[in-house]
């Protein structure tokens, strides 16, 4: 049907679509937030620049980034009686149920004197999420690995304590490596926000309902797992890891071609981009010179180019316009950053934490009109009356 999301056919300005974060150019593969070209937010900015653009729509100044940065350091710890939660996860529990699970308790700790049309509650809200979702994360990886849980560092940026929570034992000395810091940072920077993806829509409509904005952000860790969406990250490695070598390439290729096989290339393909994703540039880009500097070789890249290679030759991926996405790449970086492939989604939900929030407060300020009530088009019977049991065919 034409028209948007929220069913404006007009798809105006006015709609409650309309947004001012994200601009998606998909024929021509490109992506601005707030105006700034991600290329450059992702060379030259860092996560205290970037969230703050997302949140307030400019880039930070001195002071302001400075406040920014010490709310977020402020707002790291979880409420004490949150960790108990942990303990009643099996040890294989996928660290996305157990986000999902958590973060939306959240609410049953910090919603009870919350007014989400209060500016400074959303705010609030907002310092909130951004801050806690790497130490929720971190937890749900320990949980996972049977360690003790790693409080929070103040003096540590963004990702150098989400780094030390995850890595860090007690009792042993556990350095931030700046390479992997600034990696991880990039990373963060490329999957912060993406416009009405599946799970921002999702949050948008569980916001619209006024529902608390902790609830609304983990139906979007929800919608992000699925892998046709953020779970792809974690589907492209599998993949990698299931063809094996480059001698298999054909013929996984040949599969992803065959209507008659479930079997997708994960990592390709894209609802709007039907040329490279440009996240997905930077984020090969950024794994050459990553592997380079830790002088690592990773296989997986190698059998990733020579399946781009050999995807982007052929006229059935070409000619539909799927090309390498965000997720294609993305997965090989945490790989090298020594993070396990199912904590891949978990971090993709921690960047994109950013987004939602940031997409949650635009909607949620704009009150004058309730969003998710999108129309289905009727294709089932025509009007028709009740049978008792005994007269039904
Ligand atoms: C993300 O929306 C966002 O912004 C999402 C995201 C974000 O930042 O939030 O960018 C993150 O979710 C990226 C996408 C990650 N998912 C995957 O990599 C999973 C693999 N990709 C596909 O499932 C698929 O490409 C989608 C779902 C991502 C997009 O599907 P489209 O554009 O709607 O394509 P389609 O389903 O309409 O298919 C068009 C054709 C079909 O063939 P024909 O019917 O024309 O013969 O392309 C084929 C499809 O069968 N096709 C693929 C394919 N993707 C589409 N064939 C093989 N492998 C693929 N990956």
């Amino acid at each position: 049907a034409t028209g948007c999301f929220c069913y404006d056919p007009g798809f105006k300005a006015t709609c409650s679509c309309a947004s001012a974060i994200t601009y998606i150019d998909g024929p021509r593969g490109v992506l601005l937030h707030r105006g700034y070209a991600i290329e450059e937010l992702a060379a030259d900015g860092d996560f205290d620049d970037v969230s703050y653009l997302l949140l307030f729509g400019d880039l930070p100044d001195r002071k302001a980034k400075a406040l920014h940065s010490a709310r977020l350091v402020a707002e790291r710890r979880v409420h004490e009686r949150l960790i108990h939660f942990y303990s009643g996860f099996l040890s294989n529990a996928h660290p996305m149920a157990i986000m999902v699970g958590v973060v939306g308790a959240l609410s049953a700790f910090y919603h009870d004197k919350l007014d989400v049309f209060d500016a400074g509650d959303q705010v609030a809200a907002a310092y909130r999420v951004i801050a806690k979702l790497p130490t929720l994360a971190a937890m749900a990886y320990k949980t996972a690995v049977g360690e003790p849980f790693v409080y929070p560092r103040d003096a540590l940026s963004h990702c150098g304590n989400l780094l030390h929570m995850l890595f860090a034992k007690p009792g042993a000395e556990y350095v931030v490596d700046p390479l992997a810091e600034r990696a991880l940072e990039v990373w963060m920077i490329l999957h912060m926000d993406h416009e009405q993806n599946a799970s921002t829509s999702t949050v948008r409509i569980a916001g619209s309902s006024e529902a608390n904005p902790y609830a609304a952000i983990a139906s979007g860790i929800t919608a992000l797992w699925g892998p046709a969406h953020g779970g792809a990250n974690e589907a492209v490695i599998r993949m990698l890891e299931e063809i094996g070598s480059v001698d298999q390439i054909p013929a996984a290729v040949a599969r992803a071609k065959d209507k008659s096989d479930s079997f997708r290339l994960m990592g390709f393909g894209h609802r709007v981009y039907k040329s490279y994703d440009p996240r997905a540039r930077i984020l090969k880009s950024y794994c050459h010179e990553l592997l380079g500097k830790l002088q690592r070789e990773d296989p997986l890249m190698e059998l990733a180019l020579e399946l781009e290679k050999v995807a982007l030759e052929d006229e059935y991926f070409v000619s539909r316009g799927l090309y390498p996405n965000t997720d294609f790449y993305s997965g090989i970086i945490l790989r090298a950053l020594g993070i396990p492939r199912d904590m891949y989604t978990v971090l993709f939900a921690v960047a994109r934490t950013v987004g939602w929030i940031s997409q949650w407060r635009e909607m949620i300020s704009d009150s004058t009109r309730v969003i998710g009530r999108p129309r289905q088009l009727y294709v089932g019977p025509a009007p028709r009356s009740f049978a008792a049991v005994d007269d039904r065919a």
